[in-house]
């Protein structure tokens, strides 16, 4: 049961799973333990997250644990179909295909969904909207789900402030083991290699302007930082504005960064950073690109909707001129850069992130009986284990404290 775009695309997916797995030791070793264990012996696992190499290994833990897989991805454009037709051929359950329609994206999530999913890998909330929207039927069956971005995450907790989330859910994306360094260090580097790829311009010398100094925001800042590039950041706490300032970025508002830029990142999570209203002030040619989960951050609707016309200037990037005769660029339509028009993080960090998200969906498994709150962290056993061994692969001990340094931190004299 799958639908895909081209079976014999499977040879060169079935490298890049090959070699993704070749570098991910964490979750080879939790494939191992699976293996022997079974945990999902019996279930069925729905997996939406961006279809690429990693993704594909993380689906095939969860086989090799015992589950009957159903795996979409979690953007249209981040979708490959290479890696859709290998997983093909291993025998798991696929519906995807690289610029599928909305509909057509809609579709795939609801064929992973139909099956009566018992464990769902969810990535931005997608398919967690639509199984409580269209398939409440399906809702008791759901042991629970696991969430790999921020923004799915505030999507999550919305629901369960309404009352109406209807299972257990682990926080993946809040675990340590992933946002310090896959929201950092994954988006840091895999965004300028995207936005390197797509142009083939330099960022040394140029005014980039980062809007969001979260977790993402930091990684991306530095980066350019690294790379030569001026920063201004823009945000809307004050306590992440002056923790950039004392990093040593700039901050102002967009109104004031617009004219000033030469390449714009949104990695916010919200919508309508970047409008029209900040593009007019741009100067000629200004590039823009976002980071964040979903294409609203730099406002691609008014773009298409009021540009005076539009070329495509490279793979990627189309040039709107507007009402003002000057014209930017958008890459990849504004969705998030490094993965609509690159590789995604760097094999390394999903590692650890998918070693967060395989135990997580264990962990829900295990404790299926004993009614888990709503809303789950990751707990630091998780994370703790998951340390140990990237060190461990790393080839790096750490100390060990002794029983006198544990008694000193762990005690106190009123
Ligand atoms: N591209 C990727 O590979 C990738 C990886 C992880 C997360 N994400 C996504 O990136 C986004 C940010 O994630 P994060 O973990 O950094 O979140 P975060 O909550 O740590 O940071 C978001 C920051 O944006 C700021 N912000 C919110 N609205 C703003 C606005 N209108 N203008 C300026 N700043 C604003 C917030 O104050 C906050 O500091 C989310 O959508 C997340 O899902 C993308």
């Amino acid at each position: 049961m799958s639908e895909i775009r081209d079976v014999s695309l499977a040879p060169a997916g079935e490298k890049k799973i090959r070699w993704a797995e070749a570098h991910m030791p964490v979750l080879k070793s939790i494939c191992e333990d699976f293996e022997k264990t079974k945990p999902f012996a019996g279930l069925k696992v729905a997996v939406s997250v961006h279809l690429e190499a990693k993704t594909a290994y993380l689906a095939c833990v969860f086989r090799a644990g015992g589950a009957e897989v159903y795996a979409t991805g979690s953007n249209v454009l981040s979708t490959q179909d290479d890696i859709a037709a290998a997983l093909f051929e291993r025998g798991l359950n696929v519906f995807a295909w690289h610029g599928a329609t909305e509909e057509e994206y809609t579709h795939h999530l609801a064929c992973c969904l139909e099956v009566g999913p018992n464990i769902i890998i969810d990535d931005g909330g997608d398919l967690n909207q639509l199984i409580h929207k269209q398939f409440p039927e399906l809702l008791p069956g759901v042991i629970g789900l696991c969430e790999e971005t921020t923004t799915g995450i505030i999507r999550l907790k919305a629901m369960e402030k309404a009352g109406k989330l209807a299972f257990p859910v682990m926080l993946v994306n809040d675990a340590q083991m992933k946002h310090l360094f896959d929201n950092r260090y994954g988006t840091g580097q895999s965004v300028w290699n995207a936005i390197d790829k797509t142009t083939n311009l330099i960022a040394a010398g140029k005014q980039v302007v980062v809007a969001g100094y979260g977790w993402c925001g930091k990684g991306v800042a530095m980066r350019a930082k690294g790379l030569g590039a001026r920063v201004i950041v823009t945000e809307v706490d004050p306590v992440k504005a002056i923790e950039a300032v004392m990093d040593g970025f700039t901050v102002m508002p967009m109104k004031e960064a617009a004219p000033l830029g030469d390449i714009f990142i949104t990695v916010t999570g919200c919508k309508g950073v970047i409008t029209m209203e900040h593009m007019l002030l741009m100067k000629e040619g200004a590039i823009l690109t976002n980071a964040g989960h979903f294409n609203v951050e730099v406002d691609y609707a008014a773009l298409e909707r009021e540009a005076v016309s539009k070329e495509t200037r490279r793979e990627n990037i189309v040039g709107y001129t507007l009402k003002n005769g000057r014209s930017v660029n958008l890459i990849g339509e504004g969705r998030l850069v490094n993965l609509a028009a690159g590789d995604g993080h760097p094999v390394e960090i999903m590692d650890m992130s998918f070693a967060v998200q395989a135990l997580s969906a264990e962990y829900l498994v295990r404790h299926k009986d004993e009614s888990l709150p709503k809303i789950n962290y990751v707990p630091a056993e998780i994370d703790e284990k998951i340390a140990e061994r990237k060190l461990n692969f790393m080839g790096m001990q750490i100390d060990r404290l002794t029983d006198e340094q544990d008694l000193y931190l762990h005690s106190f004299d009123l």
